[in-house]
């Protein structure tokens, strides 16, 4: 029989990106095949993002597509995976009846088993006929089922207990062995969920709380994925540096040590077994340093300004692998808007830990993320954030208006009350001041040569590819293609440069000629590095 077709479309953060690639390990490992175009495929998913409203506006207006194709393709089975599922949950389901399939982020082992059942109760099988006795979402009055695998108040993973049942680990576990392409750089989850309760974000709500993996297994992933040729690994956590683990605690399950549900931090850090030997963050940076050589960069993200103690600057300092970059949001500039956001931090002691780690650290690049126009921002609150950003000194910064969602403390409380075109005009204030400040922390890198790891062609480039005719010599005897290739610095600058597509996935020297708002643009320094 012809292999079932999956055409699997991601939006929102990297976590949502790992996910999205260990379930499509897991569909093909059950023999699916993918498909780059929605509408060649059997089953349609969608791994979806709430953290604004935007974000699910995306994802409304591709589930209302694919109703339209329903009603010739009646066969077609749709799933909506990840936080939007989690977050609208039966509500969807009623609403947008072309939904076959939800799966919550807490569930995703669980998706091939959900296909399965949507695809027994389905329309008819691709082009086939309507049977309205098992029809689902939307047929003709017919019975409505729709394949579920939600958290919902049970929370599976709430207790130490619950936490011992955790098969979404071995989504994570079964990763390593399944068959991928080579790439160069990966994630590797260390965390999930989150306990910090920012009172704008969803995340608690949909993913929640937070459980930090056995720190074996993160390891043991690193060093099969630098055996399979990882260049570079990014470890995801919502908030990645308050990473725990008690193994005083630790729970085994057939042999299987198991994910462990994160003491909250209070003001002398986690709760600890007495007498346990705990892996910190810092811990945890240092085994992955030393234990698996072969890996040339190590990144994280994203950090939380509370409780990111000097033990993790000390370690970042003492390992040349480690990149010297933090993802650290602030959120604001306000210490009233910090409070009312229940951030349990203050500019001061964000900008605190700024000096620490340009202390230790003074090649160290920082990216932010502000909200602006959260309920009650005054002028003076929104001003206190363009201080902010010209004290933080980002290399960039993520800057969102602020999207009441459904179910956040924020949402229930507060009235979202800073208009759209107020919060517009702050937006692109913001924008313009960080622009500037971007702009010339490039424009201090020229003259400069960095290594870069090289990532892909540029996106200019991958437009251009069918017009133009980049064959030009590098001036060695035989004349071979130069493309514009797109890389990094350790410091998580976008650097430009003209080379061969085969760089891809090596580190170059690159001697840095001109600096934008969001690039660096330069020529190759020598041959490449040897890794
Ligand atoms: N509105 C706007 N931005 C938000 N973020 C999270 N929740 C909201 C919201 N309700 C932003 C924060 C966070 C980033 C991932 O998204 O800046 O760091």
């Amino acid at each position: 029989m012809k292999p079932l077709t999956v055409y699997l479309e991601t939006f929102g953060c990297q976590m949502n990106v790992l996910d999205s690639e260990l379930v499509r390990g897991q569909l093909l490992a059950a023999g699916y095949r993918f498909v780059e175009n929605w509408k060649q495929a059997d089953v349609v998913l969608y791994n979806t993002c709430s953290v604004r409203e935007h974000a699910e506006n995306k994802v409304y207006s591709r589930i209302g597509l694919v109703g339209q194709r329903k009603r010739t393709h009646p066969g077609i089975v749709l799933g909506v995976l990840g936080c939007m599922a989690e977050r609208d949950g039966a509500d969807m389901a009623r609403r947008h009846p072309q939904v076959d399939l939800l799966c919550g982020p807490g569930e995703l082992d669980k998706v091939p088993m959900l296909i399965d059942n949507a695809l027994r109760t389905r329309r008819g099988g691709p082009g086939g006929s309507v049977d309205p006795t098992t029809a689902p979402a939307g047929a003709q009055g017919g019975r409505r089922e729709v394949a579920t695998a939600l958290q919902g108040n049970t929370h599976r993973r709430s207790s130490t207990l619950a936490a011992a049942e955790d098969q979404l680990e071995m989504l994570d576990l079964a990763r390593a062995f399944s068959p991928e392409q080579p790439r160069h750089s990966a994630y590797v989850r260390i965390t999930r969920g989150c306990n910090k309760h920012c009172t704008y974000c969803v995340v608690p709500r949909t993913r929640g709380r937070e459980v930090h993996r056995p720190p074996d297994h993160i390891v043991d992933e690193c060093r099969r994925l630098v055996d399979g040729g990882v260049i570079e690994i990014t470890l995801l956590g919502q908030t990645v540096n308050h990473y725990h683990y008690d193994h005083g605690a630790a729970v085994s399950l057939n042999g299987v040590q198991q994910p462990q549900v994160g003491a909250n931090f209070g003001a002398a850090g986690p709760k600890v077994t007495p007498g346990s030997r705990v892996t910190s963050f810092a811990d945890l940076l240092q085994r992955i340093h030393d234990e698996v050589p072969g890996l040339q960069r190590l990144r994280f993200v994203t950090s939380f300004p509370r409780d990111f103690g000097d033990d993790i600057l000390d370690v970042m300092a003492a390992c040349p692998r480690i990149c010297r970059y933090l993802h650290l949001p602030a959120q604001s500039g306000s210490n009233r808007i910090l409070k009312m956001m229940n951030r349990g931090h203050t500019v001061e002691t964000y900008l605190d830990l700024l000096d620490r780690l340009r202390v230790k650290l003074p090649d160290a690049t920082v990216a932010g993320d502000v909200i602006c126009g959260f309920p009650t921002e005054t002028q003076a609150d929104h001003e206190a954030t363009v201080g902010l950003l010209e004290r933080a000194r980002y290399k960039n910064c993520f800057i969102f208006k602020y999207s009441p969602r459904p179910g956040t403390p924020a949402y229930e409380r507060l009235s979202d009350d800073v208009p759209d075109g107020e919060k517009r005009r702050r937006n692109n204030e913001l924008l313009e001041v960080q622009s500037r400040i971007s702009r010339e922390i490039h424009q201090s890198q020229v003259g400069r040569t960095v290594r870069v790891f090289v990532e892909s062609i540029s996106e200019r480039e991958s437009r251009n590819r069918n017009t133009a005719d980049p064959s030009v010599t590098l001036g060695w005897e035989q004349p071979r293609q130069v493309l514009q290739l797109a890389g990094r610095t350790d410091g998580d600058l976008i650097v430009m440069f003209d080379a061969e597509q085969s760089l891809v996935g090596s580190m170059v020297d690159v001697r840095i000629e001109r600096a934008g708002p969001l690039a660096l643009f330069g020529s190759l320094a020598g041959e490449p590095v040897a890794v």
